[in-house]
């Protein structure tokens, strides 16, 4: 069978963790969209591991596969697999002949647009991994697949055609000099040749490219269980986000589907769990209506949304969180949780049970709130508006909580969900009535033991 695991917000929920501790029982784990532009903290005994590209499993043991949904970085790719090595791990890791490859070009073209919009204060936040613009060509059928770095005729073709348009952008659309870039060999056909070609070596050499969809099929047929690892959050998926401000995947579970080769009857047939933070974290612009405070300095989006009106409160959640990105190491911008936009991610994946993250990090607060509905021109609205602009216009009802004391974590998490403070319990059951799902796990600590489990989907 499957489990789809899901950001329901903004990316960073705790995923990794999630992936980590239902891994156990797993013998493959699947990425179906995104590159290195996600973060996995993974915590094993003492050890930390932090990964952007290569799913969580893999630490554990497990097949790791970046399904055709995902954008390769290969150079990435083999620094973490080589990290991973030096410390003693061997991972198995696949990679679909269909996920398109991120190229050098790619990550220059993210920086030239960011900084283009950032002109007029437009810009996305970016994690600047050249996302966008890999997933651009792979629509316009102008993209690198992995399993042309394993044929050089094909790769020398692809590169030929699609190297000097970029070059042409560069130039005559940016009005850059190519010479100027920090790499100019990102748009040397040659040098990009060389490189890429020896990725495709190395592919081939370990073994490690696959036909996502029927590996996993067949992996499913032999009765193993499989984990569809999302990457980021709902509310930066290319649909149902909160376009421009998104990543250019599908995070939600109809992208388990697509990215991976399985049928929505597979993925629908086993469980959907929506990982939850227990309050609200973005990185990068756009509107965060139950925004406390945002970032000093210069954080893309925080002067649009004014001054979060409680900044102190917003410091002290994001120290006690730490709520620093794994990737780009950004400080992010912190608030309540917010119900209509996780109602949203519910109807939109399916959810059929929630793990939710970090109550132990609200532990010590008096009250706490909750954004529990949105008000939109004179009318209460349950859930998301379509449009940016104006979930930016949608006030706030807020319900308060009252607060839980700190316990000793480890001793919860052993005991059980009923070993939780009652105000906590009252806050977590609010939040499954509302989205009218069981709560599988709750996390109070990073470590895999830290994690109350009260259903294992496996
Ligand atoms: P991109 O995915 O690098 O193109 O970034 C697009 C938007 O998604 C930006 O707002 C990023 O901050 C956000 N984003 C991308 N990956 C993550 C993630 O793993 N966690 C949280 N936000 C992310
Ligand atoms: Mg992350």
């Amino acid at each position: 069978m499957t489990v789809t695991i899901v950001g329901s917000q903004l990316g960073d929920e705790g995923k990794g963790g999630i992936v980590d501790l239902y891994g156990d029982a797993a013998d493959v784990v699947v990425r179906y969209q995104g590159g290195d532009n996600a973060g996995h903290t993974v915590v094993e005994g003492d050890e930390e591991y932090k990964l952007s590209l290569v799913p969580s499993g893999a630490v554990r043991g497990k097949v790791g596969v970046l399904g055709n949904g995902c954008v390769v970085n290969p150079r990435t790719l083999f620094d973490e697999l080589d990290a991973l090595r030096d410390r003693g791990l061997d991972p198995d890791v696949r990679v679909a002949r269909r996920a398109h490859v991120i190229l050098p070009y790619h990550r220059v073209l993210d920086g030239i647009e960011e900084e283009v919009k950032s002109e007029t204060d437009d810009e996305v936040g970016t994690t600047g991994r050249g996302i966008g613009p890999t997933y651009e060509d792979k629509a316009g059928r102008r993209g690198v697949r992995v399993g042309d770095l394993l044929d050089p005729e094909v790769l020398r073709d692809r590169l030929e055609y699609v190297v000097p348009q970029k070059r042409a952008i560069v130039e005559d659309v940016y009005g850059l000099d190519v010479a100027d870039l920090d790499d100019p060999d990102a748009l040397d056909v040659d040098a990009l040749y060389e490189e890429f070609r020896e990725f495709g070596r190395r592919l081939a050499d370990e073994g490690m490219t696959v036909n996502a969809g029927e590996f996993l099929a067949s992996a499913i047929d032999d009765g193993q269980n499989v984990i569809l690892e999302g990457a980021q959050g709902t509310i930066i998926d290319i649909d149902h986000g909160n376009y421009p401000f998104v990543t250019s995947s599908n995070p939600t579970a109809g992208g388990a589907c697509t990215g991976t080769g399985l049928s929505p009857g597979v993925v629908g047939d086993g469980e959907v769990v929506g990982i939850v933070k227990a309050y609200l974290t973005r990185v990068g612009s756009g509107p965060m209506p139950t925004e406390l405070g945002g970032v000093e300095g210069d954080t893309p989006g925080y002067e649009e949304q004014g001054e979060g009106e409680n900044e102190e409160l917003a410091t002290y959640i994001r120290e006690e969180g730490d709520e620093y990105g794994t990737v780009t190491g950004r400080p992010r911008r912190v608030g309540w949780l917010d119900m209509p936009m996780l109602r949203h991610a519910a109807r939109a994946s399916g959810f059929t049970g929630l793990a939710v993250n970090h109550v132990d990090t609200l532990a010590g607060l008096d009250e706490l709130q909750v954004g529990h509905t949105y008000e939109l021109d004179g009318e209460t609205l349950e859930t998301m508006p379509a449009t940016t602009e104006q979930w930016a216009d949608c006030e706030v009802n807020l319900r308060t909580f009252d607060g839980w004391p700190e316990q000793d974590w480890a001793a919860v998490a052993s005991e059980g969900y009923d070993a939780l403070h009652e105000n906590a319990r009252a806050y977590l059951d609010y939040l499954s009535d509302e989205l009218d799902t069981p709560i599988y796990a709750v996390g109070v600590g990073p470590g895999r033991s830290q994690t109350i489990v009260r259903e294992r989907p496996f």
